[in-house]
């Protein structure tokens, strides 16, 4: 097992609120809580977990102020937790992990869409609760304080995906949530809507039939419009109801290019563009200037990616179609015209801007990096797209970052003005501890240990006690 698996697939335990030692100066006005997701329960008796994404959601929470931090964490009390710690069973498929059950029960579930609620990818501000999500239709509130489950979250509309996506794409100070749904069929659709914290209804914003739906992490928007991509990953709903394989091994990377669907407010398709294959987790941001789109994408050349986080690792992990590619595609709306271009950076995944930027045009990109531009994600690195020799790197021996969160202060005039906050796995002295860089200078502030080490995980958001809501747009996922 590399370094990098050995952070991932680390078991972790529940801690209650615990007070922690910090010895340096924290900002003055850094008060508010650092909410994380992420799989943190692999090896259980009588389960096997696959992959990465399979692992048992733990929730983390880091709550500032006046110069004091408290942790506290605990386990998403899920059905699929509960059925694993009491029964030694999954009791529904997840990522890559089938449960054994008969051909009728699995019928049945995708039927009924009685589909994992291990929800380990993503948490954000949902009202007065926190929204634990994963890629089903299973979303799960928790109580802010408790961190224990309040109830599913449930909508008395009739609509039921099988799929719907772990990363909304938050707006109007974390009260409007975009989303997309996918319904499987003989002809299957991707459904984009939107939801209120308010209200209990989603409103369905297009309907886009597709006859094998693709592997979709997140999508994009701009002002006036939503951005989809279609990658060559795709499922072919009918195969998969009679399969017994593990929901992503359902899907196939084909011949097809990717399909960018570009739809107004109103849910009109106004533009579809084709690309050369690549695949893609995450989108960095968006934003419109002069009749084109800027869409920055995380890609790989192929879906391999997902074969690198088995437990045993289905790919060479020295391939260089592991490494994460930022990359620039320039939509242009007038001519119908598609083209991209790749920043000279290194590889990056687990991006994060400052979301007062989200869908505007930006400068900074915070993300973990490779030192050695392969694999593993061992550096942080903030990237200035308007001068790539001004970007700034942190790193150290033997030492993992998770997704840095910019939380930006509160009286700030620029776009780096703020903090970013990491967890890093400390691999050389077998602990996390909270790293605080200055966003603009990206020195370290301080570093905080945390009581045990921790795996990196996967998102999260910071909510702050100051300001309105640091919801992050696309954001916030796998
Ligand atoms: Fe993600």
């Amino acid at each position: 097992m590399n370094h990098q698996h050995a952070v991932i697939f680390d078991d972790v335990s529940e801690t209650p609120k615990t007070k922690l030692n910090v010895e340096g100066e924290l900002p003055a006005w850094l008060s508010g809580d650092l909410i994380r997701n992420g799989p943190g329960l692999f090896n259980f008796s009588g389960v096997k977990l696959n992959h990465w994404f399979d692992g048992m959601a733990v929730i983390h929470k880091f709550s500032f102020g006046e110069n004091q931090v408290y942790y506290q964490s605990k386990f998403l009390q899920s059905r699929a937790y509960i059925s694993a710690i009491r029964e030694h069973k999954i009791v529904s498929s997840e990522f890559a992990t089938s449960p054994k059950q008969s051909f009728i029960r699995h019928i049945y579930d995708i039927l009924k869409g009685v589909l994992t609620d291990n929800n380990n990818v993503n948490i954000v501000k949902f009202g007065k609760y926190y929204l634990t999500m994963t890629e089903t239709d299973n979303h799960v509130l928790v109580d802010p304080e408790t961190l224990s489950i309040v109830r599913p979250h449930t909508y008395d509309d009739k609509i039921k995906f099988i799929i719907n996506l772990a990363h909304p794409i938050i707006e109007e100070g974390g009260n409007l949530f975009y989303n997309l749904g996918i319904k499987f069929g003989s002809t299957s659709r991707y459904i984009l809507y939107r939801t209120n914290v308010s209200t209990n209804n989603r409103e369905v914003i297009a309907k886009i039939p597709t006859k094998r739906p693709s592997y979709m992490h997140t999508f994009a928007k701009t002002e006036n419009f939503f951005i989809l991509y279609e990658n060559p990953l795709k499922v072919n709903p009918l195969k998969m109801l009679f399969s017994d394989k593990p929901f992503i091994k359902n899907y196939i990377w084909g011949d097809d290019p990717v399909n960018f669907i570009i739809v107004d407010k109103a849910g009109k398709i106004i533009r579809q563009f084709t690309h050369e294959q690549f695949f893609c987790f995450h989108m960095v941001n968006a934003y419109e200037y002069a009749s084109k789109i800027y869409l920055d994408l995380i890609v790989y050349p192929n879906a391999d990616i997902i074969k690198a986080f088995y437990l045993e690792p289905r790919v060479n992990l020295e391939d260089k179609n592991l490494v994460p590619l930022l990359r620039r595609f320039v939509l242009n709306l007038s001519d119908g015209s598609c083209s991209s271009y790749k920043p000279d950076v290194p590889g990056i995944e687990f991006p994060y801007i400052n979301g007062a930027y989200a869908q505007k045009l930006y400068n900074f990109i915070y993300a973990v990096s490779s030192r050695n531009n392969d694999f593993s994600l061992n550096t942080l690195i903030k990237i200035n797209l308007s001068d790539l020799n001004a970007n700034r790197l942190w790193q150290q021996d033997d030492c993992f970052p998770g997704e840095p969160v910019f939380v930006a202060k509160p009286d700030a005039t620029m776009e780096d003005e703020g903090v970013i906050i990491s967890v890093i796995a400390d691999l050389k002295n077998k602990l996390s501890f909270l790293l605080i860089l200055d966003a603009e200078s990206f020195n370290e502030i301080t570093r905080i240990n945390l009581p045990h080490l921790l795996p990196i995980g996967l998102h999260g958001s910071f909510y702050s006690d100051v300001i309105p809501a640091n919801t992050r747009v696309w954001k916030a996922g796998i």
